[in-house]
């Protein structure tokens, strides 16, 4: 790679850093990042967008801006904007600042704008560079382009375990199978969640919680998917003050009699069917980029046969729960040979005190 190369590079990941700064607030908006140099190459602004409604990373970059931009470049993780939004189109701001040179990492997926960002600065003479660190971009922004390209929420489905592969006992008692380091870093690891998932056996067996216990301020959406709406008149779970909290339901098999037990704080949104995939696209059309599954097996068996996850976090305990016919997290895929099974790709594993985490990305397709 040439010097000058590198220090493209070197910008651009600039960028992609100060973009990393939104990631648990931009949703439904992605994490951008921008940094002007003068014509000369210095540094001369940067910004990154923090939250939707308020200024994007270019506009954030133009308003700290001190000296002049004309002849300059500006490096920015995503195609930027040319439409009218809550904030006005940032290619007109780049435009008007004179600026010569826009290295750009990838197209925004969205086909109403995709390329069309692009096209505008190359009309106005402005020369554009497309691709540059895309892959660490497409990685920062992968929920979000799943959301857009495909119209369902990124899903993680997590659960804890014992070595002996149980996540409860046959009362259905799971409180607690992990240490209390993986129970914090799991608070933690809910402030990047838009809506936490669970099913409705789940709450009238554990009534959880499902905070981030202070990480994030709002606190992500609860949702509890039930197909009876059978569900426990008194619970903590309906304190809407924690967080907002959410009841769907399928119509076709719930009974509706029962609505009148949900308090009048919590949504109730009804669906045609019990199909997973419905509630993970009612949650991205709510513009939910990334929610977290943390059901039982019934329903993440279900949710991944749907298509609903993306990737799985198990996180493991050195203890043994035993039993026969105990709870394992996942339940049947009807496999019969080997080369059937699921295979997560991009495997790590992390030692959580005594606990492990395995976690990876699910890439099968079991719809026809
Ligand atoms: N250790 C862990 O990580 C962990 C995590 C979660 C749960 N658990 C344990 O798991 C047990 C509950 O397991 P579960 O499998 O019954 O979990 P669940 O999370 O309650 O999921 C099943 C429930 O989801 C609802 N549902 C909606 N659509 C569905 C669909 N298409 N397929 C299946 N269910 C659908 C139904 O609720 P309705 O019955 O209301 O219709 C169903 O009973 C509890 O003992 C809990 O302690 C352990
Ligand atoms: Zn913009």
């Amino acid at each position: 790679m040439s010097e000058k190369n590198v220090s493209h590079t070197k910008w651009m990941k600039r960028a992609i850093f100060l973009a990393s700064l939104g990631k648990n607030t931009t949703s439904p908006n992605p994490k951008v990042g921008a940094v002007i140099l003068d014509k000369n190459g210095n540094l001369i602004s940067e910004g990154f967008h923090f939250k939707a409604g308020m200024p994007h990373a270019e506009a954030m970059a133009f308003n700290n801006l001190k000296k002049d931009a004309r002849g300059g470049t500006i490096y920015v993780n995503l195609e930027p904007c040319c439409h009218q939004g809550r904030t006005p189109p940032c290619v007109d701001q780049i435009i008007s600042s004179g600026i010569s040179k826009v290295y750009i990492s990838i197209q925004d997926p969205d086909k109403r704008v995709s390329g069309k960002g692009i096209e505008f600065l190359k009309a106005a003479g402005i020369k554009v560079h497309l691709g540059l660190c895309e892959k660490e971009s497409l990685e920062l922004n992968k929920t979000f382009i799943h959301r857009i390209i495909t119209n369902n929420s990124y899903g993680v489905l997590k659960w804890a375990m014992s070595i002996d592969g149980r996540i409860a006992l046959k009362n259905g008692e799971s409180k607690w199978i992990t240490n209390e380091e993986s129970r914090s870093l799991v608070h933690s690891l809910r402030a990047e969640f838009d809506a936490i998932i669970i099913g409705g056996n789940t709450l009238r067996k554990d009534s959880p919680l499902l905070t981030t216990r202070g990480f994030k301020t709002p606190e992500p959406l609860r949702v509890v998917f039930t197909k009876t709406l059978d569900l426990p008149q008194e619970s903590i779970f309906w304190d809407c003050n924690t967080a907002k909290t959410m009841v769907v339901y399928d119509a076709s098999s719930a009974n509706e009699e029962y609505l009148d037990r949900i308090p009048k704080c919590v949504e109730v949104e009804k669906l045609s069917s019990d199909n997973p995939k419905l509630l993970s696209k009612l949650l991205a059309k709510r513009g939910c980029n990334k929610v977290l599954w943390e059901c039982g097996p019934l329903l993440a068996t279900e949710a991944i046969k749907s298509g609903c996850i993306q990737e799985i976090k198990a996180f493991i305990a050195p203890k043994i729960l035993g039993g026969e016919n105990t709870m394992n997290p996942i339940g049947d895929f009807g496999f019969r040979e080997m080369h059937e099974i699921i295979k997560l790709s991009d495997s790590q594993i992390s030692l959580i005190d005594s606990d492990l985490c395995v976690s990876g990305s699910l890439k099968i397709n079991f719809q026809k």
